[in-house]
């Protein structure tokens, strides 16, 4: 006879761009899941879902980490940062705004990653050289831009005051 696997739950409390969200939560549920499927935030993509290619990142703590490669209940207590989350009221972030004027976006799946990566970067250092910038986002893997577009944004967001 087969048994159904016993689910265990989770009573999981963190704040999310700023709000905050309880849940009960499967043990088990990665945090890209949560984020997308529980939190409807699709900014955060899957892509290898193994920890190589950056598309699901997101700021956990000020880390940037890769959502695919944690459970949402080790998350409890947390503060969690989203592409949403990046957005202004006022409009989009310098970021977003350099990724456009830049022409550094083409199927945009990597994008969000690539933006929150950035944007812990800028937090630290306003004007990182070219070489710091690629290493900031040497986890965020594109197939589509060459990299160099993506590099400019940065450059630019980081010089707007
Ligand atoms: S989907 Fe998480 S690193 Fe690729
Ligand atoms: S813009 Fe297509 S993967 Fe980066």
């Amino acid at each position: 006879m087969i048994h159904a696997a016993k689910i265990e739950w989770f009573d999981l409390v963190v704040t999310v761009n700023g709000e905050q969200i309880q849940r009960r939560i499967p043990t088990h549920l990665r945090l890209l899941d949560f984020i997308r499927d529980e939190l409807h935030l699709t900014g955060a993509k899957e892509v290898c879902g193994e920890g190589e290619c950056g598309a699901c990142t997101i700021i956990l703590d000020g880390k940037v980490v890769n959502s695919c490669l944690i459970f949402a209940a080790e998350t409890h207590g947390s503060a969690i940062l989203t592409i949403e989350g990046l957005r202004s009221a006022a409009g989009l972030d310098t970021i977003q705004a350099a990724f456009i004027t830049e022409h550094a976006v083409q199927c945009g799946y990597c994008i969000p990653g690539m933006i929150l990566s950035a944007a812990e970067l800028l937090k630290s250092k306003t004007t990182p050289s070219r070489d710091q910038i690629r290493y900031a986002l040497a986890g965020n893997i594109c197939r589509c831009t060459g990299y160099q577009k993506v590099v400019d944004a940065v450059e630019t967001a980081g010089r707007k005051p």
